[in-house]
């Protein structure tokens, strides 16, 4: 591990509130994350990690935008654990946009209100239409004091030259250490399916579901088998996600497979299928599911 960031790193330090971290995959935004928060705690200062990551988790499930209060320098070690979620549906942030930057301005939000510094990483897409959209707008709620912009070659260009002209948030640009070395797809679906099956672990527990439970509401007349193998997040009617479930449909009877099925109020349907066996996942659209469209 090389130490190409420390300047900055005890330049952040040395500032409160939110800190926001962008870049392409594999750029070292995980790795910074927690060389910084660890840097904040010697200083002193009260901590907080939102991942907004949902593809590349690593505060709760995939799906999910996950907050973890860092107390403590062993915190960093096991960030698995989210003290809380909120749930996105997707893997990708293509489509549910504004899911996403809703999850996550919720959680910093939470989070700037309890700690000094709230270190925010966030999705690889960092290109295009979508990815352009979900920083803008990431930004445009959450407000952060600094954004970092990790890049290999010129990649965050037009996303930095598009932050600084419309916000007024400092946009550092820092070069990604050549030592690190990129992973492949197979590497990354691999660590997500780890991830989905640490959330999702068996034996799950059947609940038997209503089909009035659901936001958005199920259209009159909806064949329940359409809904098999969608993914849930199980809310708790507090705004909160408890964790994730899997819907099951045999024999005209519509079940939710969860281990967090105490205290569940509702459930949000997400934009993905899931199998429970490889924990492999395959976009849908809800509209089509819903309404044949
Ligand atoms: N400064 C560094 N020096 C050497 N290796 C590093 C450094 N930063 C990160 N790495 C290594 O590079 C790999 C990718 O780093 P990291 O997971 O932090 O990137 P990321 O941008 O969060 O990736 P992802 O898109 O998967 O979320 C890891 O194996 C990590 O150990
Ligand atoms: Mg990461």
């Amino acid at each position: 591990m090389d130490d190409t960031h420390a300047p900055l790193i005890e330049d952040l330090t040395r500032r409160r509130g939110v800190i926001m971290l962008l870049g392409a995959a594999d750029t070292g935004k995980t790795t910074f994350a927690r060389q910084l928060m660890a840097a904040a705690l010697v200083t002193g200062k009260r901590v907080a990690f939102v991942d907004a990551d949902i593809s590349e988790s690593t505060v709760g499930p995939p799906t999910c935008v996950g907050l973890k209060f860092i107390d403590d320098p062993s915190d960093l070690d096991d960030l698995e654990a989210a003290d809380r979620l909120q749930f996105v549906g997707s893997i990708k942030a293509e489509g549910l946009v504004l899911q996403h930057v809703v999850a996550t301005a919720s959680l910093v939000n939470q989070a700037r209100g309890e700690t000094d510094l709230v270190v925010v990483d966030t999705t690889s897409t960092v290109s295009g239409v979508i990815g352009q959209t979900l920083k803008y707008h990431k930004t445009e709620l959450c407000q952060p004091d600094a954004i970092v912009a990790f890049q290999r070659g010129q990649e965050m260009g037009p996303i930095v030259g598009m932050l600084r002209r419309f916000f007024s948030t400092e946009v550092e640009e820092a070069r990604v250490s050549s030592t690190v070395l990129p992973s492949s797809p197979d590497e990354r679906s691999g660590e997500r399916a780890k991830r989905f099956a640490a959330a999702l672990t068996t034996p799950l527990q059947p609940w038997r579901v209503r089909d009035t439970v659901f936001a958005p509401t199920l259209p009159a007349g909806l064949d329940q088998a359409r809904l098999d193998a969608m993914l849930v997040g199980l809310q708790d009617g507090r705004g909160a996600c408890l964790g994730l479930g899997i819907l099951e449909e045999s024999d005209g009877v519509l079940r939710v497979l969860t281990n967090h099925g105490e205290g569940m109020r509702g459930l949000r349907l997400g934009s993905v299928r899931i199998d429970r066996d490889t924990f492999a996942v395959t976009p849908v659209r809800l509209r089509e599911v819903m309404f044949g469209i």
